[in-house]
């Protein structure tokens, strides 16, 4: 029989000034939730109000981890040290793989109507690839599939799959699935995930029931409004009940019940890499 996953813990996110002064609703990387192995971070950014963002976050490093940037609305232009350089816009993913170093700026730009908004999502590497050679995957909204489901759901698949459509984004070590969700009022939606991996939804419009909830049952599952980040403990599906309508990032991977030591951009096994990294960066030895 399938075990509906249950929510856990729910994440309030906090304020936090980010790069040159971007501020960011952070959920994992909080006081509450650290590490939610293998999710080091999970931002929220957007801003009606362009002095929130357009300090942006000028040239910076990261060496050991994968950096996700997901564009609900607006422009992010970046560039790096490794000669790549364009637009990430709406609808549009980034999935940076900066194994064992990159240097690269990441710049909001004031769009003519409507507001910048987006995510970040920190993925952490196994101490394997840590200094793997870095990668991009970028995928314009175009080639982001869309499926809707027969009771109106709608999902944006970046990775993973979902009603055996996948995502653009592969080969990633954690096996993630990355989900954009929105389910209309008064419908439901459930989604397979894989017994032993992370998973958390962060709900940024309406409010959903999420948990093991059995329809019409004095189970009542757990209510999670805008913007609050449900953890959830093991199973295998996720079911969701939308009274009032609710869109959700779904996002799950693989743990890699691995040490940690983290310094801002760099996250690696030990102290010792970490002090390499810093090394590296003042004798330009950085980027490989
Ligand atoms: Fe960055």
């Amino acid at each position: 029989m399938q075990k509906l996953r249950k929510v856990t813990d729910l994440v309030e996110p906090i304020y936090v000034m980010e790069g040159a002064g971007v501020l960011l609703r952070r959920s994992i990387a909080s006081p509450s939730l650290d590490y939610l192995d293998p999710f080091l971070l999970f931002d929220h950014f957007g801003s009606q109000n362009p002095t929130d963002y357009l300090a942006g976050f000028p040239m910076h490093p990261h060496r050991g981890i994968e950096t996700v940037t997901y564009m609900l609305d607006g422009q992010v232009e970046h560039k790096d040290s490794i000669g790549n350089s364009g637009t990430i816009g709406q609808g549009d993913v980034q999935w940076m793989t900066s194994g064992s170093g990159i240097l690269h700026e990441e710049m909001p730009k004031e769009p003519d109507e409507g507001i910048m908004e987006g995510f970040q999502l920190w993925v952490n590497l196994p101490a394997k690839l840590k200094m793997t050679a870095p990668r991009y995957q970028e995928f314009k909204a175009s080639k982001i599939p869309e499926v809707q489901t027969d009771d109106g759901a709608v999902v944006k698949i970046i990775a993973g799959q979902f009603h055996g459509v996948e995502g653009p984004v592969t080969e990633i070590f954690v096996d993630p699935e990355y989900l954009d969700v929105s389910i209309p009022t008064g419908s439901s939606f459930e989604q397979p995930i894989k017994q032993g991996h992370t998973a958390f939804a962060y709900v940024f419009e309406g409010e959903g029931i999420f948990g093991d909830f059995e329809f019409n049952s004095l189970n009542k599952g757990t209510s999670v409004p805008a913007t609050y980040l449900a953890v959830f403990s093991d199973g295998d599906a996720v079911r969701v009940l939308a009274p009032q309508g609710v869109r959700f990032l779904l996002i799950s991977g693989k743990p890699l019940k691995e040490p940690i030591a983290r310094y801002g951009p760099f996250v690696m096994n030990t102290p010792e890499e970490i002090q390499q990294a810093l090394e590296d960066l003042q004798n330009n030895t950085f980027v490989k």
